[in-house]
């Protein structure tokens, strides 16, 4: 059980605009509760332009820390004093903590949590045995492409509707990096993992066109995107007898280490997915 709140009660958080939506809150106060810390984890939504204003306000360590989420990781990474080499290389924070003497610390757990998803529910997945094929080039790809290759990828693909954005994103990462037109048979055949890390297939529609006939049995294909949380691009690939690994999981997976961020301490063993799959009106 948690403490009463009180005058004591340590403070934490999520950014983000529209954060409503956000199951953080959820997650991080079911940890508190079965942790028995005197925290509380809350969402806050300023307005866009107030957001640095917010952020400013916050240092000395009123508040230990927040998550940060669309649109504000940018900025967010901006503003910091000091930011960790894989938020510098995502090139956005999803993680801010307040030192008490007044600096601002960046940190990108999402990456953590997407090999944690991978090894989650795809743990026969090795990185290191071919090429991943990630589809995107908004942040959320650039975080991917990042801990894909930090972890042993021998190479990322990357096809994007904007393909000069996939282009900007391959030179400023700096790695080997291909960007390709489409999700053409040859970008498919050898590929370890396939990630979607774009917005298609939100909300239920269709999700990127892809022909999961033209991937090797031991692909596997993981989304991003986890309302719904079966997408149609799961489908597709589970129809195909692939693999798959979804977007809930990347978002436990990268709430984990922010946790330990903010209240010194690993989460406590609390089946929080289930807790997620009822508020996403989901079934196990
Ligand atoms: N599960 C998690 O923990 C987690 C964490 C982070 C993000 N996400 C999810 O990842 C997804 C991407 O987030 P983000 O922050 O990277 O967003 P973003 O920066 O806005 O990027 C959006 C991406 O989707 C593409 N896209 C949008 N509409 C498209 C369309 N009609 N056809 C083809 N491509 C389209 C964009 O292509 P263009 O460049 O051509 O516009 C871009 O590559 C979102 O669904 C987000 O919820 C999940």
């Amino acid at each position: 059980m948690r403490p009463p709140i009180s005058a004591k009660t340590r403070i934490a958080g999520v950014v983000g605009a529209p954060v409503r939506h956000s199951l953080s809150p959820l997650i991080h106060n079911a940890w508190l509760e079965s942790a028995g810390l005197d925290a509380v984890y809350a969402a806050f939504e300023p307005p866009a332009d107030r957001f640095a204003a917010f952020i400013d306000g916050l240092r000395g360590g009123v508040v230990l820390g927040l998550n940060v989420t669309v649109p504000f990781k940018e900025t967010a990474l901006a503003m910091a004093d000091e930011a960790s080499a894989r938020s510098k290389r995502a090139g956005a924070a999803n993680l801010l903590r307040f030192e008490p003497d007044g600096r601002v610390l960046a940190d990108n757990t999402d990456g953590e949590g997407l090999l944690a998803a991978l090894a989650a529910q795809a743990p026969s997945l090795d990185l290191t045995a071919g090429p991943a094929l990630v589809l995107g080039a908004g942040g959320a790809a650039r975080g991917a492409v990042a801990a894909l290759l930090d972890a042993g990828a021998p190479k990322v693909r990357l096809v994007n509707r904007t393909q000069s954005r996939a282009g900007a994103l391959a030179a400023s990462l700096n790695g080997p990096i291909e960007v390709c037109a489409s999700a053409a048979p040859a970008a498919l055949s050898d590929v370890a993992l396939i990630v979607n890390a774009t917005t298609l297939g939100l909300g239920g529609g269709a999700g990127p066109e892809i022909d999961f006939a033209d991937a090797a049995p031991t692909t596997v294909v993981m989304d991003m995107v986890y309302r719904p949380l079966r997408t149609q691009f799961l489908g597709a690939a589970a129809r195909r007898g692939l693999a798959t690994a979804d977007g809930l999981e990347m978002l436990i997976g990268q709430a984990a280490p922010s946790f330990e961020a903010f209240f010194g301490a690993r989460p406590p063993a609390l089946d929080v997915r289930s807790l997620c799959l009822r508020a996403l009106q989901e079934t196990p």
